[in-house]
């Protein structure tokens, strides 16, 4: 056998790297995806399969959703964490013709997934957006109402997060946050409590943007919440900004 020289072995080293790098850079992550820094990892595929269950849209009560918040042709709503667009679709539709909902998410699969809905449903005035776990990405001062149902709890820095998305709000804009009951026995089988929040918390991080309650509604709570669904029960909280001068409660 030859013997190899140290330059010949320095290069077998560095071709040998070269060639583990091209296979990392080609393969990517085992799942597909890469990493996102949120505080649930599971990737747009399982979520597709999750989120499309049949049984889960009369969970959502969407009608009466768009009622609490009442939208209106000409509002701009954003849907942060969209899923599959189970909220996105029905709140264009309300706000149509000329109004429009952001559709924001950090999976790029679950944007093509509403993406092809919207088209499917001939619904013209749907945008997706493709944000970041601790920053939304979304336009500034075009927003009247950024939504969130089941997602919140997934941000890691929620205060954070918040005052990004407040840049996003037109001054009238309003944030509104669906989220489970700390408690629920469901809640507790889907999430660690680390990853559960409480309407008292959320009540400090609005305080510090200077945001203030504008209404609270019961529609998933006890015997309104909607049986066989298999949704636990959920708080439903609205906020806006507190009028300049005024102390916090
Ligand atoms: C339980 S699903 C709810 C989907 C949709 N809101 C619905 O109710 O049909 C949670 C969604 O939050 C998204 N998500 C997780 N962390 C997020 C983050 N930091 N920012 C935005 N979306 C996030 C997930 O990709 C997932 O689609």
């Amino acid at each position: 056998m030859a013997a190899v020289t140290g330059l010949q072995r320095s290069r077998v080293v560095l071709l040998t790297g070269a060639v583990i790098m091209a296979a990392v850079m080609t393969a990517g992550p085992a799942s597909g995806q890469t990493q996102v820094k949120t505080r649930d990892q599971t990737s747009g595929k399982t979520w597709i399969e999750r989120l499309e269950r049949p049984d889960r849209i009369p969970g959502l009560r969407i009608d009466d959703v768009v009622a609490c918040l009442e939208l209106k042709p000409g509002d701009v709503v954003a849907d942060i964490g969209a899923g599959t667009g189970a909220f996105s679709i029905p709140f264009a539709k309300a706000v149509a013709p000329s109004g429009k909902v952001l559709a924001q998410e950090i999976w790029p699969d679950l944007l093509d997934y509403i993406a092809e809905k919207a088209e499917k449903e001939h619904v013209a005035n749907l945008e997706t957006v493709l944000g970041q776990g601790d920053d939304p990405l979304l336009p500034e001062n075009q927003v009247d109402v950024v939504f969130f149902h089941d997602v919140f709890h997934n941000v890691v820095d929620r205060p954070g997060y918040l005052k990004i998305l407040v840049s996003s709000l037109k001054p009238g804009g309003r944030i509104a946050i669906i989220e489970q009951e700390f408690d629920d026995p469901i809640a507790q089988r889907w999430d660690v409590p680390e990853n559960r929040i409480t309407p008292e918390q959320v009540e400090v991080w609005m305080s510090a943007i200077d945001f203030e309650l504008g209404g609270t509604f019961d529609i998933f709570q006890g015997e309104n919440n909607p049986k066989g669904a298999g949704m636990p029960e959920r708080w439903f909280v609205v906020y806006g900004r507190r009028p300049p001068g005024e102390d916090p409660a």
